[in-house]
């Protein structure tokens, strides 16, 4: 999977660990650990692009990269925080 996001882009602003311009994706799995319904709303930030969550700093839009792969994406980074 880190493959995939170092092809589809995120890792230009993302890393597991640390935070880049955009949120560490562990941070992110903390924050969303118990909501069910971040999945599908995240699935849209990515690919609509998001602002106002972290920072002062935005998430362009993703719309090149197939949803498909946004999905497996997003699943994958909110499983992160079990791994630590
Ligand atoms: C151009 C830089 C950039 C790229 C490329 C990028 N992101 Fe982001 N991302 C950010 C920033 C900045 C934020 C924080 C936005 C905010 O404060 O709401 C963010 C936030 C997020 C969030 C949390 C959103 C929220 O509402 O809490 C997720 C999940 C995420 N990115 C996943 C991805 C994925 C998956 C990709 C690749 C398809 C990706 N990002 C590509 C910069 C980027």
């Amino acid at each position: 999977m880190v493959e995939l996001a170092w092809k589809r882009g995120c890792f230009n602003c993302h890393d597991v660990e640390q935070k880049v311009r955009g949120p560490a994706w562990r941070d992110v799995a903390v924050r969303y650990r118990d909501d069910e319904t971040a999945f599908g709303r995240l699935i849209v930030t990515v690919r609509d692009g998001g602002r106002g969550n972290w920072g002062n700093d935005f998430m362009s839009p993703n719309r090149r990269v197939p949803e498909e792969d946004i999905k497996r994406l997003v699943a994958w980074l909110l499983t992160l925080e079990s791994e630590r």
